[in-house]
Parts: structure tokens; C-alpha cells; sequence
């Protein structure tokens, strides 16, 4: 507890959750739409005003301090750091903050550990200093917080679902407008995420090109976004040098997946939700190519033992799955599984 670290009862305590992706991925960064949901566990912070940066991380039993002028050091300081460096890059009086975190999201599986430390770190800060900052605000210095402090290039899709969306409820998210809408889950299912226990090793390197490719796609085409084409200009993508083809039809026929989905869901008929989860993995698979071996046995798997629907979530290259279940099959969803992917981490 804070007070048992730096001697003092703390003035403000703030929470945030991980999130797991339903459907909508890679289309983040290229102005698309998203359709992720919190997860039951968080990340907390207790905290006071300080001048420049003390924490301590429960998850390491770290204690680390920081000047406000030094830079990323590549630790976890880094995404607190962040946040108050962004909040002064933006005129806000901060002169720093004394913490105590604890956290509650598993870490590396893609679960957005790091936005919800970003999330709760400035929702702590909004509390502390009392900044007149909404949630689409603070997700958004999160984002600017971890792209320019932390130096990781990622779009608004996690810091949003974090900082937005609501337990129980899918987030359809417009990406370019930022415009938002809770979709409640289906009654007598489960969303099981499931670690296929493979560290996302390659998935900066891979993110970044990824990105470029997508830029380069709209550089050939003429456009600002991929959000700017539809399913009629499929036939035009085949045009582009090959993978940019692939590279542009998985984003088009994402979105498509992300409004028809959640449509599907909200009329009840989850059978073509999910049926739109294993498409979007087969494009994810194929077309975008950041699926490995171990995730596409893993969602086999999950087919195979009963899910309506199943894919990798994330950035891919290794991490979590999701797989929509009937609650009343769970149990015996998830002994299949683990028999046939031991691995297998179910959250
Ligand atoms: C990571 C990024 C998100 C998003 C996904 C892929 O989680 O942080 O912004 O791009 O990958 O959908």
C-alpha cells in the first residue's frame, strides 16, 4: 500500500481496465471503426502531489524515481513518466506525482496493460490537480503519452476502450470521429480470452511495417485513409504491387466485418458474429499476415471445443485469442482446449 512505501496517507486513488479486441483489428491506424470490450481487471494507483516522479510498481516490488526532464528509459516509469509529460506539454500545471500501482491485467498477452496504466496514471493526475479533462481527452493524452514519451506507434483503439468503454458492453468505436456506441454482450455467453502463451516478439517491427505498408497502399491509391474505401473498390486494390493489396483488402473488408458485426449482435443473431470473428482471423491469417502457427492452432482449438466464434486479438504475432462461448459449455470448452493446446491460459 502507498502508505506503507512512502510513509503518507495518499490524497487520490484511480483505477483502469485492460481491454480484448471482439472484432476490428489493424484498422485502428488507418481511421477505421473498432469493436473492443474492458476486461474485468484493472490497474490502481493511489497516489499524491509531488514535485517530479516517484513510484513504486507492486507487480515488480520496484520503487523508481525520475526527473521531469529525463527521458524514456524503457521500464515501466516510462508510461507514468509519459503521462505527466504530455499533461505539461499541454500547458497543465503538474509539477509531478508520488504512486503506488497495482495491476491486475496480465501483462505482454495484448491486453492492453500499458493503456490501462496510461488510463488510470491520468485519471489520478485529473483527480490530484483537478484537470477539466474528459474520458475521449484522457484517452487521447494516453495515446500521445505512449506514441511520443514511450515511443510505441500505436493507434486509439485500447487507450478508448480503457478510458470509455463499460463492462459488459462491446465499444463500437469510429476511429476517424471518435464517435462511440456501448453494444450490450449477449446474454448466457462468455468472451474467454486465452494466452497462447507466446511472447509478442516480433510485433513492434512487424506493427511499424505493417503501418507503412497501409501508407503506402493509400500513397498509390490517392487517398488520405483506407477508411476513405469501401467493399466496391475491392476490384481497385488488386491494382497495388502485391502484399498492398492484401494489406488494403484486409482493412476494407474489416471495417465491413466490424459494421456488419456489430449489427448482428445488437439483433440478437450471434451465430454471424461469430461466423465475422473467424473471418476476420482468416484475413488476419492471410491477407495481413500476423497470425503464427500457435494462434491458428489455439483458435482451431477453440471452434473445434464449441466457441460461435474465435480469432487472435491484438497486434497479433504471438499473445491472446477471444473466443464468444455459451456460458453453459464454458467448463467443458476450456478442458478441450487445454487438451489440445496444454499452454493455454484461459482470463
Ligand atoms: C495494438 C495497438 C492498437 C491496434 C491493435 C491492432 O493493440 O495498440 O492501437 O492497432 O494493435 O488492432
Amino acid at each position: 500500500m502507498f502508505k506503507d512505501v512512502f510513509g503518507i496517507e495518499p490524497t487520490v486513488s484511480a483505477s483502469a481496465p485492460g481491454r480484448v479486441n471482439l472484432l476490428g483489428e489493424h484498422t485502428d491506424y488507418n481511421g477505421g471503426f473498432v469493436f473492443p470490450t474492458p476486461l474485468p481487471y484493472q490497474t490502481h494507483i493511489e497516489a499524491a502531489a509531488a514535485e517530479g516522479l516517484e513510484a513504486y510498481a507492486e507487480n515488480f516490488r520496484e520503487r523508481k524515481s525520475r526527473g521531469l526532464n529525463e527521458a524514456r528509459q524503457g521500464d515501466w516509469l516510462d508510461y507514468i513518466a509519459g503521462c505527466v509529460w504530455v499533461l505539461r506539454r499541454h500547458g497543465y500545471a503538474v509539477p509531478g506525482l508520488r504512486a503506488y500501482i497495482r495491476s491486475e491485467v496480465p501483462m505482454s498477452g495484448g491486453l492492453s496493460s500499458s493503456a490501462a496504466l496510461e488510463v488510470a496514471t491520468l485519471r489520478a493526475l485529473r483527480a490530484l490537480y483537478q484537470l477539466p479533462l474528459d474520458d475521449v481527452r484522457i484517452a487521447l493524452l494516453a495515446q500521445q503519452a505512449e506514441v511520443e514519451y514511450v515511443g510505441v506507434r500505436c493507434g486509439i483503439m485500447d487507450q478508448m476502450a480503457s478510458s470509455v468503454g463499460r463492462l459488459g458492453y462491446g465499444l463500437f468505436l469510429d476511429t476517424q470521429s471518435l464517435q462511440t456506441r456501448l453494444a450490450p454482450l449477449p446474454q448466457g455467453y462468455r468472451v474467454a480470452v486465452v494466452d497462447s502463451a507466446v511472447p509478442r516478439r516480433l510485433a513492434e517491427s512487424g506493427y511499424n511495417t505493417r503501418r507503412s505498408e497501409c501508407e503506402q497502399a493509400c500513397r498509390l491509391l490517392g487517398v488520405k485513409s483506407l477508411r476513405e474505401l469501401s467493399p466496391a473498390d475491392l476490384p481497385r486494390l488488386e491494382t497495388l504491387p502485391e502484399p498492398l493489396n492484401r494489406r488494403a483488402r484486409h482493412v476494407v473488408t474489416e471495417n465491413q466485418r466490424v459494421l456488419e458485426g456489430v449489427q448482428a449482435l445488437e439483433q440478437g443473431n450471434i451465430k454471424r458474429f461469430g461466423e465475422l470473428m473467424v473471418a476476420s482471423h482468416r484475413s488476419l491469417c492471410d491477407d495481413y499476415e500476423v497470425s503464427i502457427p500457435e494462434l491458428d492452432q489455439l483458435v482451431e482449438a477453440e471452434l473445434r471445443h464449441g466457441a460461435v466464434g474465435a480469432r487472435l486479438t491484438g497486434a497479433g504475432f504471438g499473445g491472446s485469442t477471444v473466443a464468444l462461448v455459451e456460458a453453459s459449455r464454458y467448463e467443458a470448452f476450456k478442458q478441450g482446449v487445454l487438451q489440445d493446446y496444454p499452454r493455454a491460459r484461459f482470463f
